[in-house]
């Protein structure tokens, strides 16, 4: 349960006392949101996150999986993003990070977990990532996206840029050049910034924008500026979490704790 909830520009804010219980509040929504699209229409399309993060989301919805509170067989699942250029079985790339989190685990069919293939030739990458809208698109649309958010405020790897808002909250699906903050901050996993992929394919912000609820998460002090811009700042496609805030209020939920919302203001 929160300890807190509160409205900030259009968004609800459910604040808990730490990441282990918000990300259990966002498995159970998740596993809400399945029980309810696939009552009313048969199946549930979902869009996940990678990162740190998400990591006790897809502990909880495991353990649901195996309590058999939650089916994933009417579930078909978008990730966010993949490294560019990335092979599947490498094990720093986003398909093999869900494979051990979640996708091995659970009842969801092979054909149905998609993550972006990072060995498509580079001069049909941003055709493939179109078709993949087309994709979400013809399965109804995203029913719930999970959220991250990077440090300069991206999300998935939709990174800061100079395109107006209009332009940027109908951005497709497409290849990025990672910005500087994020290849710093990959370093770690990648042994050296060296050996960072220099670029990612991500879904648009258009096809994040267009899901019928979003939840995002974001834990610890060294999110709180970048929470505070997004929630309180201008809206601009230079923090693009604060393109969020376009939407109709109720679409977006943040899950935070304390050391992430420090820096907003009451
Ligand atoms: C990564 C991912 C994002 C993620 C963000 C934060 O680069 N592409 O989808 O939300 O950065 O990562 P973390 O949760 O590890 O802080």
């Amino acid at each position: 349960m929160p300890v807190e909830t509160r409205a900030i520009a259009g968004a609800t804010v459910h604040i808990f006392p730490d990441s282990e219980a918000a990300c259990h509040a966002a498995a159970n929504q998740i596993a809400r949101t399945i029980h309810d699209a696939v009552a009313s229409r048969g199946r549930a399309v979902l869009g996940l996150a990678t990162g740190q993060t998400p990591l006790p989301v897809y502990r909880r919805l495991v353990e649901l999986n195996r309590a058999k509170e939650v089916s994933f067989a009417k579930v078909s699942t978008y990730n966010l993003d993949e490294y560019y250029p990335m092979a599947p079985g490498d094990t720093q790339s986003y398909r093999y990070y869900m494979e051990q989190h979640l996708f091995q685990h659970v009842d969801l069919a092979v054909n149905a977990a998609h993550v972006f293939d990072g060995t498509v030739p580079a001069s049909f990458a941003n055709e493939y990532a179109a078709q993949v809208d087309g994709w979400i698109a013809r399965e109804g649309g995203l029913d719930l996206q999970l959220l991250g958010i990077g440090r300069n405020g991206h999300i998935g790897f939709n990174e800061p840029s100079d395109a107006t808002t209009d332009e940027a909250v109908k951005l497709p699906s497409r290849v990025m050049n990672l910005h500087t903050v994020t290849i710093t901050d990959a370093a770690h996993e990648f042994g050296g910034e060296g050996d960072v992929p220099r670029q990612a394919i991500t879904l648009g912000v258009g096809t994040i924008l267009a899901a019928r609820s979003i939840l995002i998460l974001a834990f610890g002090a060294r999110k709180a500026e970048i929470v505070a811009q997004a929630l309180r700042g201008p809206i601009t496609p230079k923090v693009p979490a604060s393109l969020l805030r376009t939407l109709p209020e109720g679409r977006v939920t943040w899950l935070v704790d304390h050391a992430a919302i420090s820096a907003v203001a009451g």
